[in-house]
């Protein structure tokens, strides 16, 4: 049986984890979510590629690119644009690659404009508010998902 692969995408401001809003998001940079993600998928046998774009255009294309026998799953933070891109959302329903849709933050919990998701209603489900351990989680069911698939 051939590798299963993931793609996690990581949106705009996300390369600054780390050092932004660290009330909102934590200390932990992105390389050691990316470094901890790749750990899960060795251990799994599992090809991931991780994804960082500040672009709307860039997401779309990458997401465009994909071909779905070349990548079974996605992790998606789309940051900001998670509350403001019909285009985004289209290129993943265009490609139809089943994802998580990952928050560091609880966005529930936190101004109204980011209660709304152009994503979440096409997503297999949405982790929001358990920091970095979202995106383990998020991978760790994806996994799942992956080796009981018929
Ligand atoms: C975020 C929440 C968004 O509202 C925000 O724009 C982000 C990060 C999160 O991970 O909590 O950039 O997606």
């Amino acid at each position: 049986m051939a590798t299963k692969s993931i793609l996690v995408i990581h949106g705009p401001n996300l390369n600054l984890l780390g050092i932004r809003e660290p009330a909102h998001y934590g200390h932990i940079t992105l390389d050691k979510i990316n470094t901890q993600l790749s750990r899960i998928a060795d251990t799994a046998d599992i090809t991931l590629e991780t994804y960082q774009s500040n672009a709307e255009a860039d997401i779309v294309a990458k997401i465009q690119n994909l071909a779905s026998n070349t990548v079974d799953f996605m992790i998606i933070n789309p940051a900001a644009f998670t509350h403001t891109s019909v285009s985004i959302r289209d290129a993943i329903s265009a490609v139809n690659i089943p994802f998580v849709e990952v928050h560091l933050s609880n966005v529930f919990a936190r101004e109204s404009f980011r209660h709304h998701s152009f994503f979440s209603d096409i997503a297999v489900g949405v982790i929001s508010g358990l920091g970095a351990d979202g995106y383990d989680a998020a991978l760790r069911f994806a996994i799942n998902r992956l080796n009981n698939a018929l």
